[in-house]
């Protein structure tokens, strides 16, 4: 990385990610195509009863307790956002499920679990945040059992020509200004070790979220809801770059499953 430090980025995604905020205007899932899309993930990933799965950047344990309450799978979530880690940790205590979700606090670029670790490795939305792509595939393909697989989804960016909100800070924390097209995607992957199985294409997912967000915006607003140091203008922008880019077919939302 040049232009913004390394610890600029994680520290702005964190604190964006842990703000109440986040929380208002995305709902419990932080990401395109919601709970629906991750059961889907990971029934394409094979995820089954008593299948470990790893959630890399779990954000607020949505997708982990989805997948022990609908599959009975195994899970534990890392976060570089310590807030985050702690509330997921309190919910899963309240859901009952303590004994099989877990949560610490990790980074995805110096994972803290051993050597063929877990059956799946799970990240979504949030490889196109990581400031060293290389080193979190590395360490994603380490802790994958032979025979296990990596669930990946993550916004898809086909090159530079889009609005320069987009390719900003907050564009970088919106998981779109370091956005890869997907075969640079699934050569991060390859190149790590893993064997792309499949990639599917969810465009879709990001319109609708984008329509979620405006209007989740538009409602707090007029209930006076945000918080003063919301940048109504900067989001609003940032949206209509957004929806030109994916009439330009620029921005879109892949899954991606491949093995070790
Ligand atoms: C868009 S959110 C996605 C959260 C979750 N995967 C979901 O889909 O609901 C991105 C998450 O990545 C986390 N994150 C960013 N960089 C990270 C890193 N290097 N290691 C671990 N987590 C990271 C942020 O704290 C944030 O929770």
């Amino acid at each position: 990385m040049t232009e913004r430090s390394t610890e600029e980025v994680k520290s702005c995604c964190v604190t964006a990610y842990e703000s109440d905020v986040a929380a208002m205007l995305l709902g419990e899932s932080y990401h395109p195509g919601g709970l629906d899309l991750t059961l889907q993930l990971a029934k394409d990933a094979g995820v089954t009863a008593g299948t470990k799965v790893i959630d890399i950047a779990s954000g607020t344990g949505a997708s982990a307790f989805l997948l022990a309450r609908e599959l009975s799978a195994r899970g534990h979530g890392i976060d570089l956002g310590a807030q985050n880690v702690e509330k997921a940790t309190a919910k899963a205590a309240e859901q009952g499920l303590e004994e099989m979700v877990r949560f610490s606090v990790g980074d995805a670029e110096k994972i803290r679990f051993a050597d063929e670790s877990t059956d799946v490795v799970f990240c979504e939305c949030a490889f196109s945040t990581f400031t060293s792509k290389e080193q979190a595939a590395s360490e994603m393909f380490r802790i994958c059992k032979p025979g296990g697989v990596v669930a990946f989804s993550d916004v898809v960016l086909e090159g530079t020509n889009v609005g320069e909100e987009l390719l900003s800070l907050a564009g970088w924390i919106a998981c779109i200004a370091d956005a890869k097209p997907v075969e640079t995607y699934v050569d991060y992957l390859e190149k790590a070790g893993f064997a792309l199985q499949e990639t599917q294409r969810h465009d879709d997912a990001i319109v609708k979220m984008v329509d979620l967000i405006e209007a989740r915006i538009q409602a707090f607003s007029m209930i006076k809801q945000l918080p003063d140091s919301f940048d109504k203008k900067q989001a609003e922008t940032l949206l209509e770059q957004a929806r030109q880019a994916i009439k330009d077919d620029v921005l879109g939302y892949v899954t991606i499953i491949a093995g070790k």
